[in-house]
């Protein structure tokens, strides 16, 4: 099968298009042939040879993580998810489920029917990103109405569904982007759009119950400054997580309670997120489509770090 493999860590020219043998499905997983798939900081970090890529044993490695496809093979005769239904999930992290190919094999926990109103290219947009805001923002800081949520980088692709979860259960929206985003925003759900080029978000917010932090102290000290935001005992949920070690005891220092997140496959969620996403409460956004073989581009752009909701590989045809 075509595959975009790294044979070892590097920048984008190291993503290598080459025919390697098809996956062998064993036990409860699904074989699925790959239409489309997202792209994800997390590729490039480990393509980059950091974070993840400490979990990879084997080489080439496949990357990719999130797709949308079509079932194979199946785990058993009856089972729901039957040779040539439509589905979209992503892999356990951080080990690549190896979307950025022809075909993967994955836990059919790990997937649900893709939402027939998206094309494959949207639905691979959505597993890990829709997942990760879901859990910082459904599951950990309980959305929910009356409550102040500032959501950091709510213009990329975790941010996006981040601002409509939190909008869809009644939160009071902050979120910050550059001023090109702002109206765009404003459509997904956001109540206020603050500028972080332009201003400090700490002299224009306060009264914050729970952070959603996609930049950390990454860039600007984003992270800590968002301390200062917050009402005393609210809650700061941090996605890069490694970005800021210092995070439990300032957090603690200042009054406020404090946690990092790791998202993991989970249909039953998704199987959730897919009704918000037919119902059209909850929309992707697809900013660039690049083929297999561009797959560099598509690196070098998710590591602009200034994607407007999500990009995505475009593997086959559907
Ligand atoms: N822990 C986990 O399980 C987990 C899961 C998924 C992602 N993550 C991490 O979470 C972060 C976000 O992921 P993502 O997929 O959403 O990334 P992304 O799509 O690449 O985010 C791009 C967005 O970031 C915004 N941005 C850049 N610098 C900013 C700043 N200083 N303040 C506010 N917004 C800023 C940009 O907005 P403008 O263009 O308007 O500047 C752009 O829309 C990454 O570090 C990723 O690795 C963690």
């Amino acid at each position: 099968m075509r595959a975009m493999t790294i044979a070892g860590a590097g920048g984008p020219e190291v993503l290598t298009l080459q025919q390697i043998e098809r996956p062998l499905r064993v036990s409860a997983e699904v074989l699925v042939r790959v239409v489309a798939a997202g792209v994800n900081p997390v590729d490039a970090k480990t393509r980059a040879g950091k974070g993840a890529f400490a979990a990879a044993h084997t080489f080439p490695l496949v990357l990719g993580n999130d797709f949308s496809g079509v079932v194979v093979e199946a785990p058993f005769e009856a089972h729901p998810l039957q040779p040539g239904t439509e589905v979209y999930g992503m892999g356990m992290v951080p080990r690549m489920a190896g979307a950025y190919a022809e075909y993967l094999t994955v836990s059919a926990l790990s997937v649900v029917r893709k939402p027939p109103a998206l094309s494959h290219v949207e639905a691979a947009g959505v597993p890990l990103a829709a997942l990760t805001a879901w859990g910082m923002v459904v599951e950990t800081a309980k959305a929910h109405e009356g409550q102040r949520i500032l959501i950091h980088a709510g213009a990329g692709g975790v941010g996006h569904f981040a601002v409509q979860f939190a909008a869809y259960f009644g939160a009071h929206v902050i979120a910050t982007s550059s001023q090109r985003n702002a109206s765009w925003l404003r459509e997904l759900g956001a109540s206020e759009v603050i500028d972080y080029t332009a201003v400090r978000f700490e002299q224009q917010v306060s009264d914050i119950d729970a952070v959603i932090d996609l930049i950390g102290n990454v860039s600007d000290d984003t992270g800590s400054r968002s301390l200062t935001t917050m009402r005393p005992g609210g809650l700061m949920v941090n996605g890069p997580t490694g970005s800021w070690p210092t995070m439990m005891a300032d957090a603690a220092a200042a009054g406020m309670r404090a946690t990092g997140f790791r998202v993991s496959p989970d249909g039953s969620t998704l199987a959730v997120i897919s009704r918000l996403l037919e119902s059209g409460d909850v929309r992707v956004f697809v900013d660039r489509v690049f083929d297999l073989e561009d797959a560099a581009l598509a690196h070098e752009a998710i590591e602009s770090g200034h994607t407007r909701g999500k990009l995505v590989l475009k593997v086959a045809e559907g």
